[in-house]
């Protein structure tokens, strides 16, 4: 483990004022009170000796304890946020979002803890100096980790990036078990060292059903603080309705993703409006939006890796910042925001147990509720039954990670796990 106290960030924010920050040498030249005692409960522990220690990541500055730099007026406690996936393309966006106040708000510090593996870690290293390097003020903390129990612990938010993509010849099913066995040590590791109130997002593919084994593995923390993103869902519809409707995004709402996180999610034009007129008013041409949208949504992802020759990135990183922007400021009236939450409950009659996407509101506490009246007609009903029968299909492959009893696994001809997969 190795750990850094916001020594450049606190610096570049404190009162010590207009000094810049600066290199690791010169750091003890600065005056304010660094304070390199490298050990607190957990975190650090493993910060023993300085071989474990690079750059300037060993200094702890605890600026709490300078009377030169209060804390700017308006600044909220400070958060505690664990990414996983730390040195990846989707995290190489998301940290410098997160660190820069776009993410949680210009007034809310960030403590960060960042999870590798033993194979990335180097990477990891190399995000850390760069997240260094950009002096962020609202960046307090930054530690490192192989180890979620050390990165995991008190975390106040967990952003689920990591997972391993599906390889050559790989059926369906391995991938579940594969990424399966990565999200039950998370949630067993979330349940013993997170904040009990932690928001765990799940981005690693399939993540709806990693989301589910994470949750299932992880009692203490509530089930409806389990998410997974569909977010970038969401905003690929929002995006073709409003280049169809000839009108700015910001107008088109309402737009619902229902399902799973693959080509059987249903981008919902049924309820959509745009500048507050049912989109199939203004739109009007249902054969395009049944079979043009549709799939358009649904097989995004595959259409960029084809262009790109690897996944979505900086609009992933985007949209899990929308994600969490959604759940810490109020949802507008007569609009919804879309995440795979547990369908405990929901009004629509899907089956409980399941993280299942579905349009929500928030009061920008962290939590949310469903909407209750979206319109489902038949053309939708058929579609979210699919994507049911999907993920309690995906449910029952995972039945060994998650303690239950299911029916059995069951992989379809029709391989539409993941939208980047056709
Ligand atoms: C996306 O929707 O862009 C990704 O989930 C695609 C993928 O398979 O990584």
């Amino acid at each position: 483990m190795l750990a850094r106290r916001a020594s450049c960030a606190a610096l570049a924010r404190s009162a010590v004022a207009s000094r810049r920050c600066a290199p690791a040498a010169q750091l003890g030249n600065l005056g304010g009170k660094r304070n390199n005692v490298r050990t607190k409960a957990g975190i650090e522990s493993a910060v023993e000796t300085e071989e474990n220690c690079y750059g300037i990541f060993c200094y702890n500055y605890d600026v709490s304890e300078d009377e030169d730099s209060p804390v700017p007026e308006g600044w909220k406690k400070t958060i505690r946020v664990a990414v996983s996936g730390a040195a990846g393309q989707i995290s190489n966006h998301l940290l410098f979002q997160i660190a820069s106040g776009l993410t949680f708000g210009d007034k809310q510090p960030i403590a960060l803890n960042l999870l590798g593996s033993d194979r990335s870690r180097s990477a990891v290293e190399g995000v850390a100096m760069e997240l260094e390097d950009s002096c962020y003020p609202l960046l307090r903390e930054l530690n490192i980790s192989t180890d979620p129990m050390q990165a995991f612990r008190d975390a106040d938010w967990a952003i689920l990036i990591g997972a391993k993509p599906r390889g050559p010849g790989m059926e369906r099913s391995d991938l579940l078990d594969m990424n399966g066995q990565i999200f039950q040590m998370q949630g067993k590791a979330l349940n013993e060292v997170a904040n009990p109130d932690c928001k765990v997002v799940v981005v690693g593919n399939p993540c709806n059903t990693n989301a589910l084994i994470a949750m299932e593995n992880a009692p203490n923390l509530d089930r409806k603080n389990f998410h997974a993103l569909t977010r970038l869902d969401q905003n690929r519809a929002r995006s073709q309705l409003a280049m169809k409707a000839n009108v700015f995004y910001e107008t088109v709402t309402n737009v619902a993703i229902w399902g799973n996180h693959s080509t059987t999610q249903v981008p919902d034009f049924v309820n959509a409006k745009v500048q507050g007129e049912k989109v199939t008013d203004v739109i009007g041409d249902m054969a395009w939006l049944e079979e043009e949208f549709t799939p358009l949504v649904q097989t995004r992802g595959a259409a960029v890796i084809k262009k790109w020759g690897r996944s979505s990135g900086a609009s992933t990183a985007v949209s899990i910042s929308d994600h969490i922007r959604s759940l810490v400021n109020p949802t507008p009236a007569g609009d919804c925001f879309c995440m795979a939450v547990c369908s405990d409950g929901n009004p629509y009659g899907i089956e409980e147990g399941l993280i299942y996407s579905m349009p929500l509101r928030s009061k920008g506490d962290g939590s949310y509720e469903i909407v209750e009246d979206f319109e489902i007609n038949d053309w939708l009903r058929a579609r979210l039954k699919k994507s049911e029968d999907e993920l309690v299909n995906e449910r029952n492959c995972v039945a060994h990670l998650t303690g239950m009893s299911g029916g059995a696994c069951e992989v379809g001809a029709e391989d539409t796990t993941l939208p980047g997969e056709n």
